[in-house]
């Protein structure tokens, strides 16, 4: 397969036009046939539900190159159940799960050249979504969508990399209890761009969001989940119905409980608790698994023993385990790899 002509071991996490994007269109109460298509652009009402209350979701998952030359995806099942919770919240249709699988498949076969190579570690970083289409004024859910998937090859999410990095707590909350914050809507990172751009003119890598209603414990950054390793081994990630359900943290959960076995508590973590961990990690699709390395509050500076030089020792064992899964040089459980071509 000849691939494209990119410097693959120097990209960042940006957008790259690929050749082929999928398009299905949702109107008279079902959903049409889909297809690719060549053009990355898209004409819209002025008065179209996206444009005017947001009614958007979407997914982030990313297909791989292994060794052999497969290209695959990883659990693109949990994506698409995910994005029916995200659309029901958003009182938005179902796109069926397994309709989702064949566009990713599609786009993926269509952009074959696009998958970085095998070491580069870089991927192609696909992006399924849904935004209401049809004009819509009254506050009420728009009736006609689109559901759309494009691919473009990503680097790292931190520009250093696998480098532990520095979060600040945030002033600022990314969701409410009781609202949005356990799915993946764009209007949840509208709220936290905000934060974001004032912990970067700070001089922090990423934010800490902690629960809106108290915050009192922690519950997840602008983009990834937390994880957190006691001193005795333990992996603890912090449970909330406020945050994202992570593809990555679900799988991380399995891989450190059977492949390590490791002992794993998915329960309320209170921030006065941080100082007593031993290694701190955020983990998602686009983030893979980041050392955390420091934790910055108004009152306090948690350092974490693993210093700022380099993954904890744990982190580092799961980050190994869950990349080498996806790059196939790891068994995988049963059903986690979806082979494309
Ligand atoms: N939390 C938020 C807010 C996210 O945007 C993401 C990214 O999708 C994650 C967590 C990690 O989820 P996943 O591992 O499914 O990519
Ligand atoms: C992902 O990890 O797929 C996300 O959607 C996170 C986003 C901040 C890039």
């Amino acid at each position: 397969m000849e691939k494209a002509n990119l410097d693959w071991k120097n990209l960042s996490f940006g957008y790259i036009t690929t050749d082929k994007r999928y398009v299905a269109n949702f109107k008279d109460g079902k959903w049409g046939e889909g297809s690719l298509t060549d053009d990355p652009n898209i004409t819209l009402n002025e008065c179209a539900g996206i444009l005017q209350y947001c009614q958007e979701v979407f997914e982030g998952l990313k297909a791989y190159e292994q060794e052999d030359g497969s290209i695959v995806t990883f659990r693109p099942d949990l994506n698409a159940s995910r994005m029916m919770d995200s659309a029901k919240r958003m009182e938005m249709p179902s796109f069926p799960a397994e309709r989702f699988i064949e566009a990713v498949e599609e786009v993926v076969r269509a952009n074959a050249k696009w998958v970085p190579p095998y070491g580069t570690g870089a991927t192609l970083y696909l992006r399924p979504y849904m935004f209401a289409t049809n004009p819509v004024i009254g506050v009420k859910p728009a009736t006609e969508y689109q559901f759309r998937l494009f691919g473009t090859p990503v680097g790292p999410y931190f520009k250093n990399g696998v480098k532990p990095i520095t979060i600040c707590v945030s002033d600022f909350d990314r969701a409410a209890p009781r609202g949005t914050g356990f799915i993946k809507a764009g209007l949840n990172y509208a709220m936290s761009l905000h934060a974001n751009v004032t912990a970067h003119a700070n001089g922090y890598d990423e934010n800490m969001f902690l629960d809106p209603a108290t915050r009192t414990y922690v519950e997840e950054t602008g983009g990834a989940n937390f994880i957190f390793i006691t001193k005795d081994g333990e992996l603890v990630t912090p449970k909330s119905n406020s945050i994202l359900p992570s593809v990555t943290r679900r799988s991380l959960l399995v891989v450190a409980k059977d492949y390590l076995g490791m002992k794993v508590t998915e329960r309320p973590v209170k921030f006065s608790e941080l100082k007593d961990f031993a290694e701190c990690g955020i983990c998602g699709t686009a983030a893979v698994i980041c050392p955390v390395g420091k934790v910055v509050s108004h009152d306090e500076t948690v350092c974490f023993p693993s210093g700022m030089e380099k993954m904890g020792p744990v982190t580092q064992k799961l980050y190994d385990l869950l990349t080498g899964i996806q790059y196939g040089t790891v068994d995988a459980p049963e059903g986690w790899i979806h082979k494309i071509m």
